[in-house]
């Protein structure tokens, strides 16, 4: 294997008129004398400069889009406008053909529709490039926050026999054959002959086991993906999404907010600092896409100033109950009430309601606390109006619900009577419930949405741009 230097390291290099390999795919070819070259290092290319009159005609009708190529050659000061530097090539292989004829991504804007049915082929082009570094540093920097503060890692299971929130968007999962489910004698599907001997699904989160992990280590975080067979027909939902849990021993919700508050600011800091190139592209690029839009529709900071202003200001902290009594008072315009009018304390908020908060009123990120109890998990902690339990939901700019979390209910004949009062069937989760019968403490976790996250930090509009292979409904082709 040949040495070869990324383009990022080549763009930076102090050192020029040194001999340099380069390797990577064709992005452009001008002039039979020109190749922009990129290795996905860096959204930059490298010029390569091509002695067209000497090299070997064929070779030349074998450079196209999307080929992929190795490259010897002379780095130098370069003349031109545009690069510092550029290779003056003195040996072009090309390792991989591409047809020009079929090749889907050609020199030119794409749409994010074009590109997401070509997902296999998306992370040539500049602003996917981009979005999959930044996605890579925020993933780094989660762990770099929790192991500085001594956290366990802990892998919790794909694959369980509970639905942790009660919901009932759980994937099935099961080897049975298909075309001959057993049945028992009363014609019910006989899961006890199914692999695990009783019926499981893909996890919809590791909060429960992380729970038990949190009831022996103190301090722990799971970073995995999760599945939910739900409404993931919209911008902000996915069937299959990665979740940051942590859940700490001893954590009251104040301690909580400050943890999420901290862990979000520290991990977009980051990316900020990592990633500036790609933050600054993207911050070009959905400044471009504002333009097209009506002017009073357009976001009055650009994606960098949000993000710094996300981490030069604290997070507004409020009740439901108090968020209930402004979005009351409120039309989110002059002539439009809500799509969903507010209809008064204990219903769930629209997404447009948490989006007011954060956008119009406060304009800034928000936690809300102290929901009723009819609409969270059975898990959080029942407060003593009777009414409302610990729970606390960060909404951010642009994104809605970011974490949801909450200080968990410590106390068995309180966490029994809710789960009997939900129909929860206590006898399936006895080994949950031991952790309230062996040294129960008060603790507290939350979820992060790790592409909630991503969508937020790369300013794009849709979740199925953040990960590389998105799952929604009618899609897992690749
Ligand atoms: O609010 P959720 O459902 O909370 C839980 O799962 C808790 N067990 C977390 C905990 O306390 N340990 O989900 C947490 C976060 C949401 O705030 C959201 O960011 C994200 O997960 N999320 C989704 N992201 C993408 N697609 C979906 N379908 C999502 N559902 C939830
Ligand atoms: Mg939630």
């Amino acid at each position: 294997m040949s040495q070869r230097t990324k383009i990022k390291a080549l763009l930076q290099s102090q050192q020029t008129e040194i001999d340099v390999t380069v390797k990577g795919w064709v992005r452009a070819f001008r002039s039979n004398r020109f190749i922009a070259l990129n290795d996905g290092s860096t959204n930059n290319n490298i010029q390569i400069v091509v002695d067209f009159e000497n090299t070997d005609p064929a070779l030349l009708k074998r450079i196209t889009v999307g080929a992929a190529l190795s490259v010897q050659g002379k780095l130098i000061a370069s003349l031109g406008k545009g690069q510092t530097v550029e290779v003056v090539a003195s040996d072009i292989e090309i390792l991989g053909d591409s047809d020009p004829e079929k090749y889907p991504i050609q020199p030119k804007k794409h749409s994010l529709e074009f590109l997401r049915e070509h997902a296999h082929l998306r992370f040539r082009t500049s602003t996917f490039g981009a979005i999959f570094r930044v996605r890579n540093s925020l993933a780094f920097a989660v762990h770099q926050f929790f192991q500085e503060r001594g956290f366990v890692y802990l892998h919790t299971p794909v694959i369980t026999a509970s639905d942790a929130e009660g919901a009932g968007e759980t994937f099935h999962v099961t080897n049975f054959d298909l075309d001959n489910i057993p049945k028992t004698e009363t014609g019910e599907i006989d899961f006890k002959q199914d692999f695990f001997g009783r019926a499981t699904n893909l996890t919809v989160s590791g909060q429960l086991e992380g729970e038990l992990g949190a009831m022996a280590l103190s301090d722990i975080y799971t970073f995995g993906p999760t599945f939910r067979a739900e409404n993931s027909n919209t911008t902000r939902h996915l069937a299959e999404f990665w979740m940051i849990e942590p859940e700490v021993a001893f954590n009251d919700l104040v301690d909580n907010m400050d943890l999420a508050e901290d862990m979000l600011k520290y991990v977009i800091k980051y990316a900020l600092d990592k990633n500036a190139d790609d933050i600054e592209f993207l911050t070009q690029r959905l400044t471009e896409e504002e333009k097209t839009k009506p002017q009073n529709e357009r976001s009055e900071m650009t994606l960098l100033e949000k993000l710094q202003f996300c981490l030069n200001h604290n997070f507004e902290r409020l009740t439901y109950t108090e968020a209930i009594d402004i979005l009351k008072e409120s039309t989110p315009n002059k002539k439009k009430k809500f799509v969903y009018p507010i209809e008064g304390w204990g219903t769930d908020l629209q997404s447009e309601h948490e989006r007011y908060l954060v956008e119009k009123h406060f304009k800034k990120p928000v936690i809300l606390t102290d929901y009723p109890k009819e609409i969270k998990a059975f898990y959080m902690r029942q407060n003593d109006d009777g009414k409302t339990v610990r729970a606390m939901d960060i909404l951010f700019p642009g994104i809605g619900e970011i974490v949801g979390g909450s200080q968990r209910e410590e106390r068995l004949d309180k966490l029994e009577q809710r789960m009997n009062e939900m129909g929860i069937p206590t006898e399936e989760l006895w080994w949950y419930l031991d952790t309230r019968r062996f040294g129960s403490c008060p603790h507290a976790g939350f979820g992060l949405g790790f592409e909630r996250l991503v969508l937020f930090v790369t300013g794009m509009g849709n979740i199925r741009d953040v990960i590389p292979f998105p799952r929604f409904p009618k899609n897992a082709e690749f």
